[in-house]
């Protein structure tokens, strides 16, 4: 080994740092060129090994030859990490950058069905009223249902609750009264409640009549009550419920379970009469059957449809639209 010779193994790797050099793009082959060339067995690790085969006065030049060689390679990985580093990060910033002017993402937000909306609007103003809420079983017995309500096997009126039957004494309840006649079989006067709940006939579908629908009835039973207080409680569930300015009107009706039997109506002037529920003094008969005194105590009730309140109030022409599930409609409200 000679100084010339290690001056031109110094060139060559001279060149051949310059030519690696130029092709590294990114911090990994940085690395791997680092170590082909300052690595334990690099290309100038040789060199500086091969020092030792010079004679002793040669090997300070040759020494020096190398480490400018060194120093130019290592301020040049340094230089060139820097560069790679800085633009590794700039891609990772530009790759995540959030534009905070973009409008969010719209994520929808369930709510309750409309028909449960205005069961608990009807349920709130007679809560204000102080009356409490009653439910009982929606498959009824035939006594419930109807027998104790004054409608015997063979009376006529059970027409107007065409029925879905279970088997010979039990069917669906076709209104919410039955509860009424439990909460009397259980309690003492006075009482007031209101029995909300889902009631079944055998009705055809169609714009009007659906084969379940919900009811909610009240019930108040007390010493001295009149069709006048009647009227006042119907009065203050109009206000409550469809705002000022309708007038109401009583009219006569039949139920067998009250007398005198009434039916609702209200309008907003000029508007049409609408009916909106059937009403009356608990009839005497219905009184002795839970075990009342009819010289004692009188009684009133009304009952009315969640779905008929609902489409008054909305604007619904078909009631069949509140069981649809479908998402354009129920949105609505
Ligand atoms: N239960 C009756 C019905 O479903 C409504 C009603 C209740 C009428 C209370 C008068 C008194 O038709």
């Amino acid at each position: 080994m000679t100084l010339d010779e290690v001056r031109r193994r110094v060139e060559a790797a001279r060149a051949e740092w310059a030519q690696a050099s130029v092709e590294v793009r990114d911090l990994a082959a940085l690395e791997a060129l680092r170590v082909r060339f300052l690595g334990r067995k690099g290309v100038l690790t040789r060199l500086f090994d091969g020092l030792r085969a010079l004679p002793p006065a040669e090997r300070a030049e040759a020494g020096k030859l190398l480490n400018v060689l060194k120093a130019e390679i290592t301020a040049a990985l340094q230089a060139r990490k820097g560069e790679l580093a800085a633009r590794a990060l700039a891609e990772q910033a530009a790759a995540e950058r959030y534009d905070f002017t973009l409008p969010g993402r719209w994520r929808p937000l369930g709510h309750l069905h409309p028909l449960t909306q205005v069961r608990r609007e009807i349920e709130e103003v007679f809560l204000r009223l102080g009356f409490d809420v009653a439910t009982g079983p929606e498959v009824e017995t035939d006594y419930y249902n109807f027998e104790a309500l004054a409608i015997p096997a063979d009376h006529p009126a059970r027409d107007d609750w065409d029925s879905f039957y279970i088997d010979d004494t039990r069917l669906l309840r076709t209104h919410t009264s039955p509860v009424q006649i439990r909460v009397m079989k259980s309690r003492k006067p006075p009482v007031r409640i209101i029995c909300p709940g889902r009631c079944y006939r055998r009705d055809n579908p169609d714009a009007t009549h659906s084969p379940v629908f919900h009811q909610v009835e009240l019930l108040w039973v007390e010493q001295g009550l009149t069709m006048a207080h009647l009227k006042w409680v119907i009065g203050e569930f109009v206000r409550a419920f469809f705002g000022p300015g309708y007038e109401m009107r009583i009219s006569a009706d039949f139920f067998p379970f009250t007398e005198p039997s009434a039916q609702v109506h209200i309008r907003k002037r000029p508007g049409k009469w609408l009916e909106i529920m059937g009403a009356g003094m608990v009839d005497p008969a219905v009184l002795s059957e839970v075990g009342y005194d009819p010289e004692e105590v009188t009684g009133f009730a009304f009952g009315l449809g969640v779905e008929r309140m609902a489409m008054l109030r909305y604007g619904v022409d078909d009631i069949r639209l509140f069981y649809q599930n479908d998402l354009r409609f129920l949105s609505q409200f």
